[in-house]
């Protein structure tokens, strides 16, 4: 996978909420093109393993949980600068300290329930986007 690409899911809050459409038109309008996307849900086994990096925080069980508890949208996407540019759209981790106007500030409520990831390397976007999509669906 090239570097101007990154990886995001619509997470089960957001998608619960109905906000799964006005995110994915947010995130085509700041720019990027929708390379692969898929609606699923992860089991607690796949959200553990897609979190591993985070396994020894104090959040980490609760967080597993979360996104395991409903349907998720997972997506690569493509721009120029794209892993920085799509931090950016989305805003801080804590939505209540999210710049107005970013996909957290508007659509999520608390900082474990935040609406949506966004990869933060390109090394773990390529990662992320291998995880969720075959060579054949992000080529
Ligand atoms: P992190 O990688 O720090 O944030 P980001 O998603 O912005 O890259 O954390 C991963 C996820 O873990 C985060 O989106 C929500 C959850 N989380 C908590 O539930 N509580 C916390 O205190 C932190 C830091 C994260």
């Amino acid at each position: 996978m090239a570097t101007n690409r990154t990886f995001t899911m619509i997470k089960p809050d957001a998608v619960a909420n109905g906000h799964t459409g006005a995110i994915l038109d947010d995130i085509i309008k700041g720019g990027f093109k929708v390379i692969a996307l898929k609606y699923t849900r992860l089991s607690k086994d796949i959200a553990g393993q897609f979190y591993a990096v985070h396994s020894e925080r104090p959040f980490y069980n609760d967080l597993v949980d979360f996104m395991s508890s409903g349907p998720i949208v997972a997506a690569i996407l493509e721009k120029d600068n794209a892993v920085e540019d799509f931090r950016k759209l989305i805003g801080a981790t804590d939505p209540s300290k999210a710049e107005p106007g970013t996909i957290r500030n508007k659509y999520a409520k608390s900082i474990d329930a935040n609406a949506i990831h966004g990869s933060d390397s390109d090394e773990n976007a390529q990662i992320e986007g291998s995880f969720f999509f075959t060579a054949f669906e992000r080529f």
